[in-house]
């Protein structure tokens, strides 16, 4: 008898409820599954009912690495090999405020690392940094292949948005997921994140694993498992992979809305100090770069990373590099450079209502709020108003006098401006003691995989 034909040879029914009873799914099967839904022969609910059968049952490490795998070979893949030089990618797995990219990476590229980076345009509250990117007159996303290509060789970067044709699984399974409650499964996050980053060719990669409100994991536990999923998965793969690991329970630095953020973050690179509500961001930044820098054998040490990176900041290289590569991209950095690339209808300061210490904000609330004066997208085709946002004065744990700006509101309605004032105005506390504040480090899952809390790594350098 001849071989069945591959369409042939499985049931998406009987896959599905094998995964429901708790089975394994063989590499062939999940094989099968992505290419059936790609070419739609398998219908989005049984691929809903899938993602939920393993949203319950789970996926061994095995199956995960398969399912990586496969989302890899959905696509294109882009070949970094012709560039000299050691490639470099970073991914946060999102948060509130999150500007990293815009500044680690012009600091990781001014010290010589090569890096094409590909950033999304988030259904998150408060855009993704593709989002913030477009806030820049004239910036180009859509750079074709060649011409990324060379901006990388000529600059050391550039940013373009997701290419369509480079893991068009993971854009299917990604939208079925948010439409059917199974975003936060670990194995189905881990497969997402790393097979873009493997699809995406750097040869190192520096992961900023987020826990707290506003990050998909809770807390510092399930965020080291997901960590050191993502770390061998990499690894299994090649490429040399580490994840910093922060806390994302209060918005990162001072800006969070898309003009807001990229202003902030030109701020932090422009001047040698920074003001004390972007140190701890600015901080971040300094260690994501020497990371990369270590990983990539720039540094001799990560500390020797830090330092090269610290440099970079402080001699302005980064500043640089960031307008170089703005404009390389067709940027207009003219209001950037101005300080007036954020420029709001409306904008309300909240004063502290009483002196005392300001407690920090929760994340997860101010993304509410930041969504709700624009600045985010609920639906892919739903338009992002970019000057909107909100922008901390003072950073959480500062003493306040009563009357002292707490933080400015950027509105294109009034109407918008006043009901957020009376939201954030129920949400920022101001209390008689000092408080306990989490540190934003928590520290790094490393090349082996290894958790190593932040004062274990600071005492080996
Ligand atoms: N980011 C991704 O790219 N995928 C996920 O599943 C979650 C966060």
């Amino acid at each position: 008898m001849a071989e069945k034909n591959y369409a042939d040879k499985y049931s998406m029914y009987d896959l599905i409820a094998k995964k429901r009873d708790g089975g394994r799914l063989e590499q062939a099967e999940l094989a099968f599954w992505l290419r059936s839904m790609l070419d739609g022969s398998v219908p989005d609910y049984q691929t809903a009912a899938m993602l939920m059968a393993i949203f319950w049952r789970g996926l061994d490490e095995a199956e995960t690495f398969a399912l990586t795998e496969e989302i890899v070979a959905s696509g294109e893949q882009l070949d970094l090999r012709g560039l000299a030089g050691v490639t470099a990618d970073k991914h946060s797995t999102g948060g509130v405020g999150d500007k990293t990219t815009l500044i680690a990476m012009p600091l990781a590229a001014a010290c010589g690392l090569k890096i094409a980076k590909m950033s999304g345009r988030s259904l998150g509250k408060t855009g993704g940094t593709a989002d913030k990117l477009a806030s820049v007159p004239g910036f180009r996303l859509d750079l074709p292949e060649a011409e990324l290509l060379q901006q990388v060789a000529e600059v050391g970067l550039a940013v373009v948005a997701q290419n369509k044709n480079l893991t068009p699984a993971d854009k299917r399974l990604y939208a079925l997921r948010d439409l059917t409650a199974t975003v936060d499964s670990l194995p189905l996050i881990a497969a997402s994140v790393m097979s873009k980053k493997i699809a995406a060719g750097a040869q190192v990669i520096v992961l900023d694993v987020k826990y707290g409100s506003g990050a998909f994991m809770p807390d510092v536990a399930s965020a080291i498992k997901l960590a050191q999923l993502m770390v061998k998965l990499g690894q299994s793969c090649g490429r040399r992979v580490t994840a910093v690991l922060s806390s994302m329970s209060t918005p990162l630095g001072a800006a969070v809305g898309n003009a807001l953020e990229v202003a902030e973050a030109a701020e932090i690179l422009r001047q040698p100090e920074c003001a004390p509500v972007s140190a701890e961001l600015r901080r971040l930044c300094v260690v994501l770069a020497g990371e990369m820098l270590y990983l990539g054998g720039l540094a001799v040490s990560r500390a020797d990373g830090w330092r090269q990176a610290e440099a970079a900041l402080q001699e302005g290289r980064g500043w640089r590099k960031l307008l170089q590569f703005l404009q390389a991209q067709g940027g207009d950095t003219a209001a950037l450079e101005a300080g007036s690339l954020a420029q709001a209808e409306y904008v309300l300061p909240i004063e502290a209502a009483q002196s005392g210490y300001l407690a920090a904000a929760d994340a997860a609330q101010v993304a509410e709020i930041v969504q709700f004066l624009g600045a985010g997208r609920e639906r892919v085709e739903d338009e992002i108003d970019y000057q909107v946002g909100v922008r901390f004065q003072k950073p959480a744990g500062a003493w306040v006098d009563q009357g002292e700006t707490l933080l400015e509101i950027y509105a294109s309605s009034l109407l918008r401006a006043e009901a957020a004032e009376r939201e954030l105005r129920s949400i920022l506390r101001i209390v008689a003691e000092p408080p306990q504040l989490e540190p934003l480090i928590w520290g790094l899952v490393d090349e082996r995989g290894a958790a190593r809390p932040w004062a274990e790594l600071t005492a080996e350098q």
